[in-house]
């Protein structure tokens, strides 16, 4: 296997700044690269601006700029948003550069000269905003099929680039190698849409004059397409003095680009690849649409997402991960604030937050800090660690065929198997024994082994997230050194390795505070209002006098849960409060109890109480509440909580 990676994304218009649907297709991208760069490989990741035509021209003249200063403040906008997404692409090609067009003008005027462009007359329906010819029998009512928009008839001088001469041979290879395009969807289209027979393309234009001319006739200039595409072999130097790069990298492992280009990129980029004798990149994919109330997301329907301000406000890596998981790559997926944050609750707070934070903190109060050596290891432990074995190589193949969601499937199963470790192996249980002492520091050694892998099989993903997890077990050092076989390896943390500071990765986010105002009730957390009851709100006095009846549904809105006290402590300056930890489910919950008086710390520590799980935080002397015990007090100031001792902490109390 050669051991370069070449990918690379489409290269945007600078037209508008862009949106959260071209985040989308750079963030993929993004974890491609991260990961062959995990594995060893050399990689190449290239993305950039596409800065010409006559839509560009217009945008230009409206804003009463040169085209030229009025793409380079999006460029620079481009750039801002890549660096805060840490996009780690390896060069930005903008097709207004010097060493774009040098490559663009030798490749039209050897096209020219072998007789692969003539000469002639174009007459023919043109969609200004897409830069694409259409032929009347493409066209929907006479408007544009890709974008609504009414095309133009236009009538000039121009060159036009054979398709027709290749088409065969395209076909061909498309049919030879089923890698080429993907998804399969995609390639169905392009081989059907060829077989319905290429005209030649019009590649030159006279009715604008930013671009790059054609180089021995200067009232021409060449058409976008031509243009564009030819940023993946200009930004390695071909047909220039120094073509390393393109001797290295070339041919392209990985063009992703979005569904509605990938005709152009599966049969014009080709094409002029043949052409010129060179050979064709190994895989075209066509990534799906964000859709906002089912329609494409996109700055002329005024339906778009700034991905800037999601970052902002959740920061890079929980935008990345949603965009990775919860978009199935290859379809459309819909892009919702409340899914998002949603999505952040549940898998970064709760499944990946908690584990490390229940894990940092046992580590902390039992063993003084140190991930100390472990002993013997029990069957279960043997199960943790093949769990982890596979779910590294399984990743690894998904990977391999660009399935970013299934490694990220297999990687949050093992999340939640580590998650139900601890309560399988109930450290705070283990604690209270000398006796179990090594049985502890081994449980604690597995648990801190785990997260270091899980943190190299994120780190493509949410390179942030990992080298956060890698400092705060203490091996902060060693981030950028890893490779994709570390996440093979058990063992690696040196016993006696201290940790660093615990930190929370992702609070969590209070959904119905966050979608205040901008979503409709229906998707906001608690949006399940109850049926009015006789016109009275439920515990007013109606008709019949029953003030303090409820039914059922009132009752069910309470989230009852069991849960298991880990720690308790006396709350300084507060003679009637304690402060709880209270593991339920998985879940490790702050608890602020007014039992002081009535409970000594150590009495509840062990104790499965019962929790009302679905109250609003509340602070209390600084800290904050997240939940209730249930207690019973009788006449005279008596208390005792309720108890739960039989059935597995996370039961639902009904
Ligand atoms: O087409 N959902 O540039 P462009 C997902 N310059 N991805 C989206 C999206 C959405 N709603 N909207 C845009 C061009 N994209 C040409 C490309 S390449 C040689 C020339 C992404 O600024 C998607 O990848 O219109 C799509 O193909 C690309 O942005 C189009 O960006």
């Amino acid at each position: 296997m050669k051991n370069s990676f070449y990918i690379t994304t489409p290269i945007y218009y600078p037209s508008d700044r862009l949106h959260i649907g071209h985040a989308y297709c750079t963030v993929v991208a993004d974890a491609i690269a991260r990961y062959q760069r995990l594995c060893g490989r050399k990689v190449y990741f290239l993305t950039g601006s596409d800065e010409h035509g006559q839509k560009i021209e217009r945008r230009a003249a409206e804003a009463g700029k040169h085209p030229q200063q009025f793409v380079d403040g999006i460029v620079a906008s481009f750039r801002e948003l890549w660096q805060r997404l840490n996009i780690s692409y390896d060069d930005f090609i903008r097709t207004s550069e010097p060493r774009h067009r040098q490559t663009v003008q030798a490749v039209f005027r050897r096209l020219f000269e072998q007789g692969d462009i003539y000469r002639g007359s174009y007459r023919g329906l043109y969609c200004t905003p897409c830069e694409t010819f259409w032929l009347e029998r493409q066209l929907s009512d006479g408007h544009c099929p890709d974008c609504g928009r009414l095309v133009e008839m236009v009538d000039e001088e121009a060159y036009f680039l054979r398709l027709n001469r290749y088409q065969a041979a395209l076909l061909d290879h498309i049919n030879r190698n089923p890698q080429f395009i993907l998804p399969e969807t995609r390639r169905n289209e392009v081989v059907s849409f060829i077989s319905q027979g290429l005209e030649d393309l019009c590649v030159s234009r006279t009715s604008f004059s930013w671009g790059i001319p054609v180089p021995f006739d200067e009232r021409h200039v060449i058409y976008v397409w031509l243009d564009a595409l030819t940023n993946y072999i200009s930004a390695l130097g071909y047909a220039r003095d120094d073509d390393r790069l393109y001797r290295e990298f070339w041919p392209a492992d990985f063009h992703l680009v979005g569904k509605e280009i990938t005709r152009f990129h599966c049969i014009i980029w080709p094409i002029i690849l043949m052409a010129l004798g060179l050979p064709l990149p190994q895989t075209v994919y066509g990534h799906g649409w964000l859709v906002m109330d089912g329609d494409k997301m996109s700055k002329s329907k005024g339906n778009v997402v700034d991905p800037l301000a999601l970052i902002a406000e959740f920061g890079a890596d929980a935008v990345r991960y949603f965009l990775l998981n919860d978009i199935q790559l290859g379809q459309d997926g819909m892009f919702s604030r409340a899914a998002l944050i949603r999505r952040i609750n549940a898998d970064l707070s709760n499944d990946l937050g908690n584990l490390l934070h229940r894990t940092l903190n046992m580590v902390g109060r039992y063993n003084g800090g140190l991930i100390a050596r472990p002993t013997e290891m029990s069957d279960l432990d043997r199960q943790l660690i093949d769990m982890a074995v596979t779910t590294a190589e399984d990743y690894a193949r998904a990977m391999d065929s660009y399935d970013l969601n299934g490694a990220l499937r297999g990687l949050w199963q093992f999340i939640r198997r580590c998650n139900k470790y601890i309560d399988e192996t109930a450290p705070w249980t283990l604690a209270r024994r000398e006796s179990d002492r090594d049985r502890l520091t081994t449980v604690l050694y597995n648990l801190a082994e785990s997260l270091r892998v899980v943190a190299v099989l994120l780190k493509p993903f949410m390179p942030e997230t990992a080298a956060r997890i890698y400092r705060q077990l203490g091996i902060g050092d060693a981030i950028d050194q890893i490779g994709f076989d570390d996440a093979k390896i058990w063992g690696e943390i040196c016993p006696g390795s201290r940790i660093g500071n615990p930190e929370q990765l992702f609070p969590r986010i209070d959904l119905e505070k966050a979608l205040a105002g901008d979503e409709p009730a229906g998707e906001q957390a608690g949006g399940q209002q109850l049926p009015p009851r006789d016109g009275n709100a439920p515990g007013q006095p109606g008709e019949t006098g029953q003030a303090d009846l409820i039914d059922v549904a009132d009752f069910a809105r309470l989230d009852l849960r069991v849960g298991r006290v880990l720690e308790a402590e006396r709350v300084a300056k507060a003679d009637r409060l304690l402060r709880l930890e209270v593991e339920i489910g998985g879940q490790v919950r702050q608890i602020v109890a007014g039992i002081a008086q009535h409970y000594r710390p150590e009495e509840l520590v062990g104790q499965q109480v019962v929790v009302v799980a679905n109250l609003k935080p509340a602070k209390l002397r600084g800290l904050v509440s997240e939940g209730m015990l249930l207690a019973a007090s009788d006449g005279e100031g008596r208390l005792q909580v309720l108890t739960a001792n039989r059935v597995a902490s996370g039961s639902r109390v009904k």
